[in-house]
């Protein structure tokens, strides 16, 4: 008998975060333990934990010391991070503090931030009860057809500038205050980049499987706007067999409701971004179930899109499905691409058979753990 080959060690920083963050990131790491052994090519992921966050500052003064950061920088190859945040844990200026945009995002320089919007089997979209009400209704007046209403895209939002490049430093004083939305050429044609990338290698719309990139912006209002576009049409050029076209923002939060299966790709302002993947989160069950991942060209890390809800800490109640899929993302990128569909597909199945239920609301009954017993029983079978 051959000796097996040795398990490859893949090195992963975890942060808990604040709220119900360590319950779920807890709850995924479970599952993550049981997926990488159930694998056809096990692998072990060690894990170093990372203190940041409110709470942090709370205790340090710092949202992440200068020495955790240079973990996340250098000692892991990609970081999964919970939810964090505290309303009461504020700066001396009043804004919220340890939310850790400023700190990970651009001091790591993760230019794309990753969102997934897609509607799972067995979830129901805020979208399909009106539909179901109306058959031959809207739709019979043209204005969308079945086929456009499936949900399967992925919005790409700059996530290091745009009017976030303002974050905590906007100029006032006591009668009025400014942010400056901020957009360079570099910065634009990378996250552009990225989004173009990524629609190579996807399969196109669900209306029509035709490989799109949407630009999204208000390039009819703002000169920022108009070059990110500009940089947009131009990064296009370097990807002949993906379609470009341009929504404005607002057109562009009408069609997500009214044909999401139109869309494949969107690249879009930081902003914008922020609003319009919120708006996308609500028509696939909300943004507890969504994934989000921050990505540069450096060390990546990845997220649910929701926050720390403090109020559901501790009470069993807690979804952990958005930090499941973030660990998916997570995997994926390490390039563990067939344990990232095994961990999508199962938690998708938990969630269609029934096994897990989400409550209007958005928790779970028997919360994180629970969904991780559900998901790792599923995964042994
Ligand atoms: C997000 C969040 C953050 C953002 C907040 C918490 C600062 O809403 O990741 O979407 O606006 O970037
Ligand atoms: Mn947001």
């Amino acid at each position: 008998m051959r000796d097996s080959a040795p398990v490859r060690h893949r090195r992963i920083g975890v942060i808990p975060g604040d709220g119900i963050g360590p319950e779920i990131v807890a709850a995924t790491l479970s599952v993550l333990e049981v997926l990488t052994t159930r694998m056809a090519t096990p692998f072990a992921l060690d894990v170093v934990e990372i203190d940041a966050g409110a709470d942090t500052y709370r205790r340090t003064g710092e949202a992440c010391s200068p020495e955790d950061l240079r973990r996340v920088r250098e000692d892991v190859e990609a970081t999964l991070k919970g939810p964090v945040g505290l309303p009461e844990v504020r700066t001396p200026d009043g804004v919220e503090a340890g939310v850790l945009g400023g700190v990970l995002r651009t001091g790591l320089d993760t230019y794309a931030n990753v969102r997934p919007v897609r509607l799972l089997p067995g979830v129901d979209s805020a979208l399909s009860p009106s539909r179901a009400r109306s058959p031959g209704g809207w739709r019979g007046q043209g204005r969308a057809g079945p086929a456009d209403s499936a949900i399967d895209y992925v919005l790409v939002r700059e996530n290091t500038e745009g009017l976030y490049a303002s974050r905590g430093k906007g100029v006032g004083n006591r009668w009025a205050v400014s942010d400056t939305l901020l957009t360079t050429r570099e910065g634009s044609l990378r996250v552009a980049r990225r989004a173009f990338e990524l629609a190579a290698r996807r399969s196109g719309a669900p209306a029509d499987g035709v490989r799109r990139v949407t630009c999204v912006d208000k390039s009819n209002v703002l000169r920022s706007h108009a070059l990110f576009r500009e940089m947009v049409t131009e990064a296009a050029a370097g990807y002949p067999d993906v379609e470009l076209e341009y929504r404005y923002a607002d057109a562009a939060a009408q069609d997500l409701v009214l044909r999401p299966g139109h869309f494949d790709v969107l690249v879009t302002e930081n902003f914008l971004g922020d609003v319009l993947s919120d708006l996308g989160g609500a028509t696939v069950g909300g943004i507890g179930l969504c994934p989000a991942g921050n990505i540069g060209d450096g060390p990546a890390y990845f997220e649910p899109v929701h926050g720390s809800a403090p109020e559901l800490a501790g009470q069993e109640r807690a979804n952990p499905v958005g930090q499941l899929l973030a660990a998916g993302m997570l995997l994926d990128h390490l390039g563990h691409d067939d344990a990232a569909r095994r961990l999508e597909e199962t938690v998708a199945s938990v969630l269609d058979t029934g096994g897990v239920r989400v409550a209007a609301d958005g928790t779970v009954p028997g919360g994180a753990r629970a969904v991780a017993d559900a998901v790792i029983a599923a995964l042994r079978v």
